[in-house]
Order: structure tokens, then C-alpha cells, then sequence
């Protein structure tokens, strides 16, 4: 399949040396924590570039001005648990009016399947730009699932996916599973090993965020 538009990568050398701290095995969980919340910061900058804006008359201290400010429909971002949650900050230093809805999902280890756990979007969900939240995107089973999820939740128009690192299984998948639906990532890595986990990647997210290794 053709990636095309469908996957940006966030190739600024900041970001890249972030993730190469975030990858290192000997990055403590409070300095992990601090650069996921940093990244997110960054793919939220990059991934709400297109966001409608319109006129509004202000006077500034010196003159009267035709200003701009966002128009349209408003921003939710929804982190897939517990990962995503380390994105939330950061995403939100973005848009601080935006809504967070959460969908719980824990991968199982021996099957790799996702587990769904909990969930509770906002009520009007059906009507918001939508920004999935979660540092990995390995065989891409848990980003289908919440994908889908919000499909059926009405959620209409591009559903953007921001992770940290990922896998190109995870990307076909997302692309092949939605047609309307753009990727942002800090990397696109080799592929997975056995675990399904993602090489060289950077271990498990969440346990690393949480200090739960
Ligand atoms: C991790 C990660 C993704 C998922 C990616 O979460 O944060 O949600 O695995 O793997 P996949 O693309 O193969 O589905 P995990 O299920 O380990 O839960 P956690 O966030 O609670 O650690
Ligand atoms: N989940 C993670 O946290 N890391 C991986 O490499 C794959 C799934």
C-alpha cells in the first residue's frame, strides 16, 4: 500500500534526539515520562496544522487588526490506556479547550490480541476533530480496535493517530483498516520480533512511563 500523506514523520532533529534518549534502556521513568509529554507536545503541533481558522476584529495596543483564531469544529484526543496517557499533557499544552475522552486496552502478552477494558468519550464525539493518543503502534491490533471504536461511535472525517515509534505492520494495518485516517510518528522502525514487540523501539511504554517494568 501506498503510504503517501497517510504517515508523517516528525524528522526534526530535536525530536530525534529526544527519542533517542526515550530509547535508551537507561533513561530513568521521570525523565521517559517527561520527553513522551514533549513528543506529544510536538506531534500535536505538526498535527493540527490544518486546523480552520477565521477572521476576528481586534485593536491591538497600537492600531485596529483583522486577527485570525481557530474556527470550526472543536478537538478531541483520545489516549488509548495506559500509554496514551502519557501523551496527554503535551497534547493539551497544544489545545487546552480540547476534550479528552479514554479508551482502556491492555494487549494481551501470548496472543498480542487487544483486550478493550474501559472507555468514556465525550457525548458529543460524533461532532470533534479527533487525535488518537498512544506512544506505540506495533501490530497495530490495539490503534484498529480504538479506530474502530470511534467509527461506530460516529466519529465522521480524519481520524489522526499520533504515536511515538512504529511499526510498518502497524501502519499497513491502520491504513488498510481506515481510509481516512493520517499517521504522525517521531520513527518508523524495522519491524517486530517474536513478542510482537517493536525493534529496536524502546520496550514497553507503559511500564517504562509508569515505573511498572
Ligand atoms: C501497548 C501500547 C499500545 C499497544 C501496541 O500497550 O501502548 O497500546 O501495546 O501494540 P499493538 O499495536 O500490537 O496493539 P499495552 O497493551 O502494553 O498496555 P499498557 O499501555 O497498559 O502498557
Ligand atoms: N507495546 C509497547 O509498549 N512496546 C512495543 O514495542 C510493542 C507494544
Amino acid at each position: 500500500m501506498e503510504w503517501n500523506d497517510r504517515v508523517v514523520v516528525l524528522d526534526h532533529p530535536i525530536v530525534q534526539h529526544k527519542l533517542s534518549i526515550l530509547r535508551d534502556k537507561h533513561t530513568p521513568s521521570s525523565e521517559f515520562r517527561e520527553i513522551v509529554s514533549e513528543l506529544a507536545l510536538f506531534e500535536t503541533y505538526e498535527a493540527t496544522r490544518d486546523l480552520p481558522l477565521t477572521n476576528v476584529f481586534i485593536h491591538t495596543p497600537v492600531a485596529p487588526f483583522d486577527a485570525k483564531q481557530i474556527a470550526g469544529r472543536k478537538v478531541a484526543f483520545v489516549p488509548i490506556l495506559r500509554a496514551g496517557l502519557g501523551m496527554v499533557d503535551g497534547a493539551l499544552a497544544v489545545v487546552p479547550t480540547a476534550r479528552v475522552g479514554h479508551l482502556g486496552m491492555a494487549r494481551n502478552e501470548e496472543t498480542h490480541q487487544p483486550e478493550s477494558y474501559y472507555d468514556k468519550l465525550p457525548r458529543d464525539i460524533a461532532s470533534r476533530r479527533v487525535y488518537v493518543l498512544d506512544p506505540m503502534l506495533a501490530t497495530g491490533g490495539s490503534g484498529a480496535a480504538a479506530v474502530k471504536y470511534l467509527r461506530d461511535a460516529g466519529v465522521a472525517g480524519t481520524i489522526r493517530f499520533l504515536c511515538i515509534v512504529a511499526a510498518p505492520e502497524g501502519i499497513e494495518r491502520l491504513l488498510a483498516e481506515d481510509d481516512d485516517l493520517v499517521i504522525y510518528a517521531c520513527a518508523v522502525d524495522e519491524g517486530l520480533n517474536d513478542d510482537a514487540y517493536i525493534v529496536p523501539g524502546l520496550g514497553d511504554a507503559g511500564d517504562r512511563i509508569f515505573g511498572t517494568e
